[in-house]
Order: structure tokens, then sequence, then C-alpha cells
């Protein structure tokens, strides 16, 4: 790959798990490729990146790579939970936009040794505040999402949808109704499979017409970068290209990376974690000891929570299954005010003999286990790319947002496993964790098989999504010319 010693990018990702993690992997294939890369994390973030990994060790080998971070505005106790989305976001707005602006109008991330900023990639997410920056100091703009092309896409489509009465979804709406507004999704999206954010029970945290103004900004920007792969979403990304002209996709990022490193030979940091979580390997020692594919991990993402008893359905029906489960439960995971930080005793005493808790896992290494069977997951898209590449069969119970979504693909269009949503029961839990781990096994494991397949294709050489990075990469060295 051709070096760029003149590019510099500043990446800057909506401080949250799933999103500081891939954009963090965004930021070292760039340095991999030569780019001078300054990552831009919130000091809420970026305290606890540094106290539970070793990233800033990590990156000190790329010497085109800093570290900013700026404030988000909220004070140090602040809970910065879901529950309270609304307020981080709108402090981001207020708050960090002033800041960034001062930042980027100053070129305080230039310096002798590192040339001005070639263009910025924001998280669609805060892309309405950063995009109003980059548009008045001219400098190229492009989105980076999180989410699935398919979930990008049925955002792009809520417009058709509430132009149709589609939306919104009221009470007494039947939410197996099928959508007829989201082309491409007409056979099998049905009201439940929708983002979250389009049920009215959301709209107390969320507020649905920011989820798609970000959205349909999108083509107004100079690229937009999904974590996906073309032999997944190939019918997404055909719509969202009629809108937008340049998509590059470059997923599993995990997977590039890794693939990448490896053809470095810097086979130690592959390993390396970006969780802002402390992590108990204990789990690893414990797999170690269980047989082949025998175990289900459990896990549902950085933010979701539950309540004491939706935790009890679940640990009844694993425990009933009689299979065994590594289960991550963080100890925020709790909902409800006088349960939270405390994992419930008979939880851990109960467990014991088939399964192990732990409140953070190294989860891409989990996943990669050779004891680990299959995927109890909330249905995060790295969730969802992490288990597609571990060739792993998943039994979905979404939480919120794009996870509805996802779950349904996942279910209904890849045939990777089973979905659960909108029940919380410990009868299903323990037939499906049945059926996942034994009478259909042969059945998802077809399909899981072809899907890692086709997820290693794209990352190797001359692969969709290892190509799609060499075209992003003489993009922004075009730019900075
Ligand atoms: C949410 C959305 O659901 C997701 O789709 C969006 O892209 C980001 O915000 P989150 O709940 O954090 O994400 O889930 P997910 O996207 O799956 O990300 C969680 C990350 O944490 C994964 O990369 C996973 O490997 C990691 N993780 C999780 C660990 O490293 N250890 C754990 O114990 C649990």
């Amino acid at each position: 790959m051709e070096q760029c010693p003149t590019a510099h990018v500043l990446i800057f990702p909506f401080p949250a798990q799933g999103h500081v993690n891939s954009m963090l992997k965004l930021a070292e294939l760039l340095c991999l490729a030569g780019i001078h890369v300054t990552f831009l994390n919130t000091d809420f973030i970026h305290d606890r990146l540094v106290r539970y990994t070793d990233i800033e060790t990590r990156f000190s080998c790329y010497p085109g790579f800093q570290f900013k971070t700026v404030s988000d505005g909220l004070s140090a106790d602040h809970p910065r939970s879901l529950d309270k989305f609304m307020e981080l976001y709108d402090s981001l707005n207020s708050k960090t936009k002033p800041l960034l602006r001062e930042m980027l109008a100053s070129n305080q991330l230039g310096s002798n040794t590192r040339p001005s900023l070639t263009c910025i990639i924001v998280d669609g997410l805060i892309s309405i505040f950063t995009s109003d920056i980059a548009n008045e100091l001219q400098i190229p703009i492009i989105y980076f999402r999180t989410i699935s092309a398919s979930c990008f896409w049925a955002f792009f489509s809520v417009p058709n949808m509430i132009e149709a009465g589609e939306l919104p979804v009221r009470g007494n709406e039947d939410m197996d109704h099928l959508i007829t507004t989201v082309p491409g999704m007409e056979g099998f999206l049905r009201y439940r499979d929708l983002p979250s954010f389009c049920r009215g029970i959301d709209l107390n945290h969320f507020n649905l017409p920011i989820f798609v103004t970000e959205t349909q900004r999108s083509p107004q920007a100079h690229a937009l970068i999904l974590n996906t792969f073309e032999d997944l979403e190939g019918p997404a990304l055909f719509h969202i290209r009629t809108h937008c002209s340049k998509v590059y996709t470059i997923g599993p990022l995990h997977s590039l990376l890794k693939f990448q490193l490896e053809a470095k030979r810097s086979l130690s940091q592959s390993q390396s974690s970006n969780s802002l979580f402390e992590v108990d390997r204990s789990c690893m020692t414990w797999l170690d000891a269980q047989p082949l594919k025998s175990v289900i991990y459990v896990s549902f993402g950085s933010i979701s929570t539950m309540t004491k008893d939706e935790h009890m359905e679940f640990w009844f029906g694993l425990v009933n299954s009689k299979k065994r489960f590594l289960w991550v439960l963080r100890s925020d995971s709790i909902a409800g005010e006088h349960d939270r930080n405390e994992v419930p005793i008979e939880l851990v005493e109960g467990t014991k003999e088939r399964g192990y808790i732990v409140s953070w896992t190294p989860q891409e290494e989990v996943l990669d286990h050779h004891a680990i069977g299959g995927f109890l997951t909330h249905s995060g898209w790295n969730s969802t790319l992490e288990s597609v590449v571990a060739g792993l069969p998943m039994i979905c119970w979404p939480y919120f947002g794009d996870q509805q979504l996802n779950s349904r693909f996942v279910s209904e269009v890849w045939k990777l496993g089973l979905d659960m949503k909108d029940v919380c029961d410990r009868f299903i839990v323990e037939q499906m964790v049945n059926d996942l781990m034994g009478e259909r096994r042969e059945e998802f494991m077809k399909s899981t098989t072809k899907m890692a397949r086709l997820a290693r294709k794209s990352v190797s050489e001359g692969g969709s999504s290892c190509c799609n990075l060499d075209l992003l990469v003489e993009d922004i060295r075009l730019m900075s010319m």
C-alpha cells in the first residue's frame, strides 16, 4: 500500500464502547497505511480506556498517531447511561461543539511534524454538529456508521414510512404487520423489527428525528464508511448507493485489522483490547477446561440493562437446558435503582455446576475459543459481526436501537440463528438453547460456516473490504494533495 506522508485524519467517535472500539480499529488500519491520525475521545472515555487497557503504549508504535481529548460537558458523576442518552447528546452539541470548533480553527492538531488536517472521519451519530464545523472551516468530512447497512437503510427510509402512514407505531398496532415502505425488505420486516426508536415506548429516552436526520444527511458527506461487507449486505448497500455516491464497506473491521496485522507480523497486537471495562481473563482458563463446542456464550453488550426478573428467566432457562454457559453480567446490568450494582447471589451460587459468570470478557478471543458453540446475544452490530466471523450460531435477544433489526436479519435473512425478541421466558430460553446447541445445530452451522468463509474472504487480499480500504486510503491521500 502506498505511503501517505502528508495525509492527516481526525477520527471522532460517539463516546460509547461499541463506537470507540470499532473506530479505534479504523484508526489503526489507517496508521498501518501510513496516514497520520488524531483520535479524539471525550475525557470520560479516554480515562477509562487508559485505566483498563494498554492503549497508549499500543498506539505509540505509530509515529503518526496521537490521542486528543475534549470534554463532553457533563459532570464527573453523571451516569452517562442509556436512559440519559439525550443529556449526553445535547451536551455534546452545546458544550463540546465550540471546543472542537476552537481546536480546529486554531489548528491545534497540526505541528512541525504533523500536517494540518486533510479530513474528518466522524461517527454518523454526531455528524450534525461536526459537519457544521467542517463546512465552516472547509474541511472534507466522511461519516462512519457503527450500525449495519440494513439498519442505516431502514433509518433512511423513515420519512417514506411516515408519509405512507406506517409510522409512528401506535400502542395498539399488530407488531407482526409487514412493513411495505423500506425497499428491499418488504417480505420480512415487521413492526417489531424496526429500530426501537420507532416504537412509541422509546420516545421518552430518544429523539427519533435525530437518528433520522443524522442518517438523511449522509449523502452530503464526502463519503460513508460502513462496518460491513458486500456479501453480507449487498441488497441494502445497493439501495444506499442510489443516494450516497461513495460508500466504503470495510468490515468486519476487527477481522480486517487482524488480517493486516498478521500480514505485517504484528501478531502480539492482534489480541489487544479497546475495552472501557476491566477484562476478567479467568474465563479463558475456565473455557480451556470445557469440551469442544459445548459452551454457549451469553452477553448483552456494553449498555443494555434488564430487570432482576428478566435475569432470573435467563438464568433458569440456561440452567434447565443443562448446557454449559459463560455469562457476562456487568456490575451495572441490572435495571432499577435498588438492584443496581449487585449481581443476585442466587445467580452466582447456583451457576457453579455448569456455568461461569464474569463482569467483562475479552469477547473476540472468547468467540474464537474452541469450547464455544453458540452465542446468546443482544445483537449489537459489533457482537453480530464478531459472531459471524467466528462462525457461531446466535440466539438474539435485542434490547434497543439497531438490535431489533439486526436480530431479524440474523434469523430470517441470513439464517444464522434464532430471534427471541419481545419474549423473556425461561421455557423459551431453555428450548432455544437446546435447539441451537443440539437439535438444530447442523442446520445453523451450514449457514454460519458459509458466512464466516465469506467474511474472511472479504478481508483477505483481493477481497471487497480489503480493496475498499485501499480505495479509502487513496481517496484520503488525493484529498491531501
Ligand atoms: C450498541 C449498538 O447496539 C451497536 O449496534 C452499535 O454499533 C454500537 O452501540 P453495544 O451494546 O455496545 O452497542 O454492543 P456491540 O455493538 O455488540 O459492542 C459491544 C462490544 O463490546 C463488542 O465489540 C464486544 O466484543 C465488546 N465486549 C462485550 C467485550 O469485549 N467484552 C464483553 O464482555 C462484552
